[in-house]
């Protein structure tokens, strides 16, 4: 592996995964076992690479569709539609031999069979005005049929899921996913996404079709433990030395263990030092991605309400459980009603999170900017 391999910005693979051994497993049981399973998590935590790491391990066949960009139920049915399909070709390989039970097993869709280059590829087609929650559940019943009669198991990996639920507001596709996901047995769905306010509507409202469907994986930042491995085994591979521990230290301070940001920061160091690097690297080389990164950070907060920038303030000095007690209240002059819907919008936002120990700034160089301000307008 090459030493910049080590810290990528994209989905973290091979060596570059660190540890998440806990989460692989459970995840990877799951799977075996064909437990539909949710991961949550703000963006940037390590979603999408933990969920291919753990696939690639049970060696199932799967495709991802991620749904960030699905705006309507037509969308939604075209993505899922041409996903069965690939995964169809991907599990039980040439289409042109299923087209028979593929016919047994539908109804409403309409399957087109066409010659291509290399192969027959297989097209399901929505009648015009048909209805897309009828059409997704038909498409993906006949998956999971396909892969019963023939033995094999697969995987969809549904991404950025709260979009679906946003479309569908609770009905139609949420239910028809439901329906299914309740029968299979040779296919594991897997959810994912970073609303998690959205995602627990969904998966925790009694009322919402998907209500208790799956096990929840919320994941956290990796800890510093297991950074401190991950980061001496990079070191060797890069300048066959072992950092000191202050080092590390430092790395792991100024990132908050923010999965994104540590990568972006080693990336940087393992690329332009050419011998260990020094507290002084790691200061400049952080420093130069807290520039770049001022004017995305800037805009966020300038778009936020007066009382979510008190709030923000005070969060950025200390993580905080008690927000609403007699001293936070004199301090920022809010009403307690005030703080918490200021603390909904943060949420909501993504800007910040609930831990058990309080809430906390979820990205350390928009926090780094508000301390900033902090400063310059006390
Ligand atoms: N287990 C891990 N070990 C090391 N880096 C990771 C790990 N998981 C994620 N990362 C890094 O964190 C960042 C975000 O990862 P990604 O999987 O795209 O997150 P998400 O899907 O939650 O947005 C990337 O830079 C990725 O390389
Ligand atoms: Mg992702």
């Amino acid at each position: 592996m090459r030493k910049r391999d080590y810290f990528p910005l994209g989905i973290a693979t091979g060596k570059a995964f660190c540890n998440r051994k806990e989460e692989t497993d459970l995840l990877l049981s799951n799977i075996n076992s064909g437990k539909h399973t949710l991961l949550m998590a703000t963006r940037r935590y390590g979603k999408s690479s933990l969920a291919l790491h753990a696939i690639g391990l049970s060696k199932q066949p799967f495709v991802e569709i991620d749904f960030y960009m699905a705006s309507t139920e037509k969308a939604v049915e075209a993505y899922i539609l041409t996903s069965v399909v690939e995964l169809i070709g991907r599990a039980l390989g040439q289409v042109d031999k299923l087209i028979n039970s593929i016919k047994k097993y539908i109804k409403n869709l309409n399957p087109k069979l066409e010659i291509g280059a290399a192969n027959m590829t297989l097209e399901l087609v929505a009648a015009q005005d048909s209805d897309p929650a009828s059409n997704v559940k038909e498409a993906l019943l006949l998956l999971e049929r396909l892969l019963v009669e023939k033995n094999k198991r697969a995987i969809l990996l549904m991404d950025e899921f709260q979009n679906v639920g946003v479309i569908a507001k609770g009905t139609g596709i949420e239910a028809a996913i439901r329906h299914v996901a309740q029968k299979t047995k040779n296919l594991t769905i897997l959810f994912s996404g970073s609303n998690r306010k959205l995602l627990q509507t969904m998966f925790e409202d009694e009322n919402r079709p998907l209500y208790k469907l799956c096990w929840k994986l919320s994941l956290q930042r990796i800890s510093a433990q297991h950074y401190h491995a991950h980061l001496q085994k990079a070191a060797q591979a890069a300048w066959s030395m072992q950092l000191k521990q202050k080092i590390i230290d430092e790395i792991l301070q100024l990132t908050e263990r923010h999965p994104y940001y540590l990568n972006k920061l080693c990336d940087k160091l393992w690329t332009f030092c050419v011998q260990l690097p020094t507290i002084k690297n790691v200061r400049q080389h952080w420093s130069a991605i807290l520039a770049e990164e001022k004017s995305d950070a800037v805009k966020e907060i300038s778009s936020l309400s007066a009382g979510q920038k008190s709030v923000l303030c005070e969060l950025a000095e200390r993580d905080k459980l008690q927000m609403t007690d007699k001293e936070t209240i004199l301090k920022l002059q809010m009403t307690s009603s005030s703080i918490v819907r200021a603390l909904d919008g943060l949420d909501e936002k993504d800007i910040i999170e609930k831990l058990e120990r309080g809430y906390r700034i979820i990205n350390p160089v928009l926090k780094f900017y508000v301390l900033q301000g902090k400063r310059v307008n006390p």
